[in-house]
């Protein structure tokens, strides 16, 4: 029996344009060959740079693209690791968070609910202790819980980073991977631009292409310059050349309701699968992203793990993120309806106590 991945954080391989970006990529070389191939600027190709920058409403120097947004996020951090405290929300992503503990931050979990971050606990932290290098929010369809954080939360967090003189970053993959809802105004857009703001093609185009870009304060957008060019000189032009001619041609758009549709149907699909076979969990219920967020009622979830890998289906554990033993990220992207429907009565199956 192969075991059903509700693990992987990732696109099916339907949602891939494959030959579409294929010949992107060729038109792009045959065009541009001699500067995608050769070493260039550390913030990206240039054509690129200016469609990001346009979409941002600032000037391109502004817009710094990496090897994927992950990358930009570890310049970052590298080159705020002075301060050596930053705030992140109560899950987060597991990769920053590994990132941050090894550059040797002190890492502190603020507390969140269905709309997201607790603004009380920030300003309680921002009053009392020592200021932080940078908050770190993923505001939208958030990995690994699927919340939104809400319209007035987003107000009111934008508010005390000013009067705190806090730097946020906000990680925005998922802000375009709606499939239900209208969208709510980013907190760089709320902030006037003062926000650090963050996203990448990996979930709308391709992960492969390894393009995230970064809107930074133009002071700081030069000094993560100098540490990307440190690191490899030259971001992979090929990839953003690939991206930049997919959006001219106007691939992007059709290309993302595509996509969208999928994933709605699959959220779709796992909400009816946990109604049906575990009604007494509560999970979330996102309208975009990639991902459910279990709460067990106290059965520990490193204990449902080795039993759902037994009954054939894996999952991440909450405490990968920060979250707690009982709860647990399901991510719906990559597998199939049938997958859904199987994996979720397999983990039923699997439940140490009902619930
Ligand atoms: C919140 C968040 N940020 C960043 C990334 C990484 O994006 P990239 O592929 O651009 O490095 C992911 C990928 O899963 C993510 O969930």
């Amino acid at each position: 029996m192969a075991t059903i991945s509700f693990a992987r954080g990732v696109p099916a391989p339907e949602c891939l344009a494959v030959e579409e970006l294929a010949d992107c990529a060729r038109v792009a070389l045959e065009r541009d060959g001699h500067t995608i191939l050769s070493y260039g600027s550390p913030s990206g190709y240039a054509p690129l740079r200016e469609w990001i920058a346009e979409q941002h409403g600032v000037e391109p120097e502004r817009v710094f693209i990496t090897n994927g947004s992950l990358q930009g996020f570890v310049f970052l951090s590298q080159h705020l690791a002075a301060h050596k405290r930053v705030l992140v929300e109560r899950p987060t992503y597991d990769r920053p968070l590994k990132i941050l503990r090894e550059l040797g931050y002190e890492v502190e979990l603020l507390p969140c609910d269905d709309e997201g971050l607790d603004p009380d606990a920030l300003e309680q932290i921002l009053r009392d202790g020592f200021p932080p290098a940078f908050l770190y929010l993923i505001p939208t369809f958030q990995n690994p819980s699927g919340r939104t954080l809400s319209l007035e939360r987003r107000r009111r967090i934008v508010e005390l980073a000013r009067e705190h003189g806090l730097l946020v970053y906000e990680d925005d993959p998922y802000g375009l991977v709606r499939y239900e809802g209208e969208p709510l105004p980013s907190l760089f857009d709320l902030s006037g631009g003062e926000v650090i703001y963050g996203s990448s093609f990996s979930k709308t185009v391709a992960p492969g292409l390894r393009v995230g870009w970064f809107v930074f304060p133009k002071a700081l957008a030069r000094e993560v310059e100098a540490t990307a060019t440190a690191t490899y000189i030259t971001p992979v032009l090929l990839g953003q050349a690939t991206v930049n001619e997919f959006l001219r041609r106007g691939s992007f758009e059709p290309n993302l309701q595509r996509v969208n549709g999928f994933l709605g149907a699959r959220r779709d699909a796992m909400l009816a699968a946990l109604d049906e076979y575990l009604p007494g969990i509560r999970t979330t219920r996102p309208q975009g992203g990639y991902f459910l967020w279990l709460e067990l009622g106290g059965v520990d979830s490193s204990v449902l793990l080795a039993r759902a890998e037994e009954a054939g289906v894996t999952f991440v554990k909450g405490t990968d993120f920060g979250g707690a033993p009982d709860t647990a990220r399901l991510a719906f992207s990559f597998v199939s309806l049938d997958e859904i429907r199987d994996g979720v009565a397999r983990l039923a199956a699997a439940l140490p106590v009902s619930v």
